[in-house]
C-alpha cells in the first residue's frame, strides 16, 4: 500500500546519557522527519553553549529559554526533537506536547548505563564538580516519577543506537 506519512512529531524524553540525540538523529533519517536538537537550539538563540547559560544567568533563565523553544518547534511541522533531560519536568512543556499531538517516547536506561554515558564530558551543568553518581541518583528519583507520564516507554540500557532506533520504530 501507500506509505502513511508520519503526521505526529516525536518527543524524547530521558535522562543525560540515554541517547536521546544518537537515537532522535537515526529516528529522523529513518522517518523523513526533520531532527531537531532542544539543547543546541536554545544555544543558537542564546549565543551561547549551555554551561554559559547556566553560568552567567541561571537554571530558571535556561528552562524559560528551554520551555520557549519547545513550544516553538512543537508548532511547527511534525519533526522528532531530542530534548534535555529537565525539559519534560515543566508542566506547560508536558501540557505543549499533548496539545500539540506530540509523541513523547521516554528511552529509558539503567544508572550503570547512563553513568558510563556522562562520566568525563564536560558540557553537562547538572554534574560539574559533583559525585556523577550522587547525581544521578538524584535525578532518577525526582524525574522517573514523572517521565512514566510519556506515551510510550522504550528500554534502551547496553545497546546501541541503531537497535534501540529500531525498536522505537516498531513500537511507534
Ligand atoms: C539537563 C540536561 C542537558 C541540558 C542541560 C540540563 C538536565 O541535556 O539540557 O545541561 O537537567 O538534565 P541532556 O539530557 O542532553 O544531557
Amino acid at each position: 500500500g501507500e506509505p502513511v506519512a508520519q503526521e505526529r512529531s516525536i518527543v524524547l524524553i530521558g535522562l543525560p546519557g540515554a541517547g536521546k540525540s544518537a537515537i532522535g538523529r537515526r529516528l529522523a533519517a529513518r522517518m523523513g522527519l526533520p531532527f531537531r536538537d532542544a539543547d543546541v537550539e536554545i544555544e543558537a538563540a542564546a549565543g551561547l553553549p549551555i554551561t554559559e547559560i547556566f553560568a552567567r544567568y541561571g537554571e530558571p533563565h535556561f528552562r524559560d529559554g528551554e520551555r520557549r523553544v519547545i513550544a516553538r518547534l512543537l508548532a511547527g511541522p511534525p519533526l522528532v526533537l531530542a530534548t534535555g533531560g529537565g525539559a519534560f519536568m515543566d508542566p506547560a512543556t508536558r501540557r505543549a506536547v499533548t496539545a500539540s499531538g506530540a509523541m513523547s517516547v521516554w528511552l529509558r536506561a539503567r544508572a550503570p548505563t547512563l553513568l558510563r554515558r556522562v562520566a568525563g564530558r564536560d558540557h553537562r551543568p547538572m554534574f560539574h564538580g559533583r559525585d556523577p553518581a550522587a547525581v544521578l541518583d538524584g535525578l532518577i528519583t525526582a524525574r522517573h516519577p514523572i517521565y512514566t507520564e510519556a506515551e510510550l516507554i522504550v528500554d534502551c540500557t547496553d545497546e546501541p543506537p541503531e537497535t534501540t532506533t529500531r525498536r522505537v520504530m516498531a513500537a511507534i
